[in-house]
């Protein structure tokens, strides 16, 4: 309900008018309200060919954690180093069977990696994913780039997180019984149990919102992306500052959809990304 109330309060929002947003949080002028991206949408592209538009451009050592069945992993192309970390995923291609967390700490001590580019793709839920992304950022070159996926939920239920959901990834997806967690990941999209994005569009927000990393989104892809290096042609002036995870409502994210996630096309993003790469 609170939902509605706050989408009639943005039906009076101006253009360059400096107003409260939904859980009173001030916006800075220049809000465009006009929504370009319809997030009913079905999504038309992997993080796969996001990433391999990345590597096409720039030869890249590649990381990429929560691999699975390797739908991603198995088809990068063009990597100079492509380590993938999964403690019980399906693909062969695995090269630390071991958890992210698991993987950082041993990394610090004694593989001292850096990579060009991380594709975070693990536990979705957001202080895992927070504490994931810190530690990407530290191992992450100048200009290297951290792809986050499931950011972009296109209904509310798909974010929502719910201890039984999560108990069933615990029991099921988590375990050594690689038919059990096929079967819980493969019906994942087609019995849509709620919690299958997860909340990771509220890491790519809040990192756009208190931090000066240059954060897009790529909804046709579901995907983020956080740079180091700012990126003019992904660059939108118009953002909101200071928000705290109590305040990251999903009415929040419907609403002001183009200011937290600062979305583009996929398209757009094949086009411009070789001049911020080269
Ligand atoms: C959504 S799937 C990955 C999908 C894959 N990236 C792709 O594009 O097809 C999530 C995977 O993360 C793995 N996982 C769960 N917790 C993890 C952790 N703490 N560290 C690394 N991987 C984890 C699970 O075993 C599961 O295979």
């Amino acid at each position: 309900m609170l939902y509605y109330k706050e989408k009639v309060n943005m039906n009076y929002n101006l253009r360059n008018a400096r107003f409260l947003m939904p859980n009173g949080i001030e916006e800075e002028q220049g809000f465009h309200f006009s929504k370009t991206y319809s997030l009913e949408k079905p999504y038309e592209y992997d993080p796969k060919h996001v990433i391999n538009e990345i590597t096409k451009i720039k030869e890249c050592d590649y990381l990429e954690l929560g691999v699975d069945q390797g739908h991603t992993f198995d088809h990068i192309k063009n990597v100079k180093l492509k380590h993938g970390i999964d403690p019980f995923g399906a693909s062969e291609n695995i090269t630390h069977r071991m958890t992210s967390q698991m993987f950082f700490s041993m990394n610090e001590y004694f593989f001292n990696n850096t990579y060009d580019l991380i594709f975070i793709d693990a536990i979705h839920l957001f202080p895992v994913v927070q504490q994931e992304i810190h530690d990407s950022l530290k191992i992450l070159n100048d200009n290297g780039l951290l792809v986050l996926h499931d950011t972009c939920p296109n209904k509310e239920s798909s974010q929502k997180i719910l201890y039984s959901d999560f108990e069933k990834i615990l029991n099921d997806v988590l375990c050594c019984e690689e038919k059990e967690r096929l079967k819980w990941h493969e019906n994942t999209k087609k019995n849509q149990p709620v919690g299958y994005n997860g909340d990771v569009w509220k890491n790519a927000a809040w990192y756009r919102s208190n931090t000066d990393y240059t954060v897009f989104s790529i909804p046709d892809a579901c995907i983020s992306i956080i740079s180091k290096k700012k990126m003019k042609s992904f660059e939108h002036k118009s953002k909101i500052k200071n928000l705290t995870f109590e305040k990251m409502t999903w009415g929040l994210y419907y609403n002001c959809f183009h200011q937290i996630m600062n979305p583009f096309t996929f398209d757009y993003f094949v086009e411009n990304i070789s001049k911020e790469l080269l």
